[in-house]
């Protein structure tokens, strides 16, 4: 343990449960991850909690479509996050949920003492309406004509062909994207946080005396002295039913806005995680909390961040965070993840193609630099990179030294001659890194990592032991220089393991025998033996890149904001009306039926799974839905050539679509 042991706390944004994690996300829970296993791995006491984001119209509008409760849309969701995260070995202390008992007596507690400190007002304002669906309109769910430029298709907050941000209302034609309808203006009472009130307070800690410790880069304070000029605005934390959120104690059938309760889901997570681990809230959140206390975040939310976030927590007694450590975007092959181009590409679509996360890791470690710069994900440089440093320099040195000392020296190392340099040489490899693993400068300290893999490299060349090992006057030469590359092997390990925590969790457990993951000082203790090398890792082939991209642009799965489609789109499949004329089992099949379906002017064969719902004898002669378009699948007993439509959670629970009584085999449904 390090004499100045420190405490921390730190947190990922927590991502919205309306949706997948990308390669995007990916790049924040990565960044957070690794700096948090370095500082564990410095002896430190560190929290990393985490939750999902969970409400808001989106995740409402989500659910609504997939025709299930909200509930039961985030709790799928908060399965298949955590699975994710898992896989990318983020290793999260506490992952909870905004949707949660704690989280809820946090947002009610300090918006009542926001109100008590006299930092909420009512205001009745007027707000864009859908008058079909019965709802008030987001910015982002209206659309129309920019009022500046005149472009068709624009959202309401800003637009995407001229720059130009505006209130929805200056739309010209506008529409609320989920009805088509014409939004109407209606009024509305709502509140608002009096972000003005915190403003000398919010300046002295994002400005402070050069004395002080810096609470934002320096980017993020370019932007935050912007902010401050435009001056501080009232912030709308309110939003009418119907929403998914928490109500607001005193004000029924008005919730909380989602950005009120969000950041404070960092609280409910780590209050959850204390009541799993006893350790004490007030500890870490209390003013003049010694605990230092860190949110790593994408640069798109640094005004939640680094105003609103402060604010509130000032105006409810809490204290302040240490640092916001804001990251940029991820872009892939120089451009902004697209479905088109196949590189918006989900974690599970990663993992499934790709496979190792250690490698994705390695590659935004090596690309990350701890500014708000974005950070671009080359797939070809990726490959590359991954195999050249990982396989050609850092695993190699294992497997080459490793196979002397196992066959001649039955595993034992030993180092002829002086070893204080070998040690010192460590130790001031050890500080230089720490250095850039705490500025999050992770490029450099990959960069440090490689040039003394190919320092190691090149001294092991240089001995030539494949030549030592014909001699055996020069056993002990021979035994030294693999002892030493060892050495080294081990060394790098210590210094990539925050990035590579998988591998070199195993170099550790297996091949040096440590019967523990690394801490930062094992690599001053220079080993004495080793297993014999069993592979650490595989090289990638550009060919499964390849095969994720082509299979991202074809089953390209909806985006959180893009969770809609056009009519365009709808009109792409071709539904129509079918009678089903036969319908019989399917020899080895128990989910299948057979069915044979008139379509007006053609018979087709379907291959449906309905069989533990129906008997086959039920179905014939009744009409039905199919997709008529859907492309023919082969299957073990036949060709599908249409898809029957039902709904339903599976086994008995299965319903198929009729239509009412007139409708005819081939009408198209529209
Ligand atoms: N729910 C909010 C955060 C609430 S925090 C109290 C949110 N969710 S998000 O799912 O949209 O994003 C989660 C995090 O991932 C954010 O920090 C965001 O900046 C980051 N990223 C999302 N897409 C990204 C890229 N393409 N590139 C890099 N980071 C990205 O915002
Ligand atoms: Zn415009």
């Amino acid at each position: 343990m390090p004499e100045n042991k420190r405490r921390l706390l730190v947190t990922s944004a927590l991502p919205y449960a309306n949706g997948p994690i990308h390669l995007g996300h990916l790049l924040e829970y990565v960044q957070t991850d690794v700096w948090v296993r370095f500082q564990r791995m410095r002896g430190h006491d560190v929290h990393y909690v985490c939750a999902d984001d969970t409400h808001g119209t989106p995740v409402m509008l989500r659910a609504e479509s997939e025709g299930i409760p909200p509930e039961a849309l985030i709790e799928r969701i908060y399965a298949e996050h955590r699975r994710d995260f898992a896989d990318f070995h983020i290793s999260v202390d506490n992952y909870h949920s905004t949707h949660s008992i704690e989280n809820r007596q946090l947002s009610e507690e300090i918006y009542r003492r926001l109100k008590a400190g006299g930092h909420i007002v009512a205001r009745t304002i007027r707000q864009a309406y859908d008058p079909v669906k019965h709802l008030f309109l987001p910015d982002r769910f209206i659309k129309g004509e920019c009022p500046r430029c005149g472009a068709a298709d624009q959202y309401g907050d800003a637009c995407e062909s001229c720059g130009a941000t505006y209130s929805p209302t200056d739309l010209k034609n506008p529409v609320s994207v989920l009805s088509g309808a014409p939004p109407v203006e209606r009024e509305s009472e709502h509140l608002f946080f009096r972000l003005g009130d915190f403003e000398d307070g919010l300046r002295k800690w994002l400005f402070p005396d050069i004395t002080d410790v810096r609470h934002v880069q320096a980017e993020a304070a370019n932007k935050l002295d912007e902010w401050f000029a435009a001056g501080l605005r009232d912030w709308d934390i309110s939003r009418d039913a119907p929403y998914f959120g928490f109500e607001i104690p005193d004000a029924p059938g008005k919730f909380f806005y989602v950005w009120l309760d969000a950041p404070i889901g960092y609280m409910a997570s780590f209050s959850n995680h204390c009541a799993k681990t006893g350790l004490r809230f007030e500890d870490f959140w209390a003013p003049g909390s010694a605990v230092e206390l860190y949110h790593f975040i994408g640069k798109d939310i640094l005004y939640f961040h680094a105003l609103f976030w402060p604010a509130v927590l000032e105006g409810a007694g809490y204290r302040k965070p240490t640092s916001i450590f804001a990251h940029g975007f991820l872009t892939v092959n120089g451009e902004k993840m697209s479905k088109s181009r196949g590189t918006f590409i989900t974690a599970r679509s990663y993992l499934d193609h790709v496979g190792n996360p250690e490698y994705l890791r390695y590659y935004y470690a090596a690309k990350l630099n701890g500014t708000m710069e974005d950070v671009d994900l080359n797939l070809e440089d990726f490959v590359a990179r991954v195999n050249s440093d990982l396989i050609g320099k850092y695993v190699n040195i294992a497997s080459r030294a490793a196979g002397f000392i196992s066959r001649q020296f039955g595993g034992q190392l030993a180092y002829a001659g002086d070893t204080k340099p070998l040690v010192a040489g460590a130790k001031v490899a050890l500080a230089q890194v720490a250095e850039h693993y705490e500025s999050r400068d992770f490029g450099k300290a990959i960069r440090a990592a490689m040039e003394f893999a190919d320092r190691i490299n090149r001294a092991f060349d240089a001995a030539q032991p494949w030549e030592l090992a014909k001699d055996p006057s020069k056993r002990t030469e021979l035994q030294d220089i693999c002892s030493r590359t060892l050495q080294g092997f081990k060394l790098l390990s210590v210094l990539l393991a925050p990035v590579l925590p998988a591998l070199c969790g195993r170099a550790a457990r297996e091949f040096f025998g440590l019967g523990k993951d690394f801490t930062w000082e094992d690599a001053v203790e220079l080993p004495a033996r080793v297993n014999p090398y069993s592979h650490l890792m595989t090289r990638i082939d550009a060919k499964q890149v390849e095969v994720m991209v082509e299979a991202n642009k074809a089953g390209a799965r909806p985006q959180e904001s893009a969770a809609f489609i056009s009519i365009d789109d709808f009109n792409k499949v071709d539904l129509r009306v079918a009678r089903i004329v036969n319908a019989e089992h399917v020899d080895g099949a128990d989910k299948l039926l057979k069915l044979t379906i008139d379509l007006g002017t053609e018979t087709r064969t379907v291959f449906a799974g309905i069989k533990t719902a129906y008997a086959p004898e039920k179905l014939i002669g009744r009409l039905t839905a199919v997709v008529a378009n859907l492309q023919p699948r082969k299957m073990r007993f036949g060709t599908s050539e249409g898809m029957v439509l039902a709904a339903g959670h599976g086994g008995t629970e299965l319903f198929l679509l009729s239509p009412d009584t007139g409708a005819e085999p081939g009408m198209r449904i529209t």
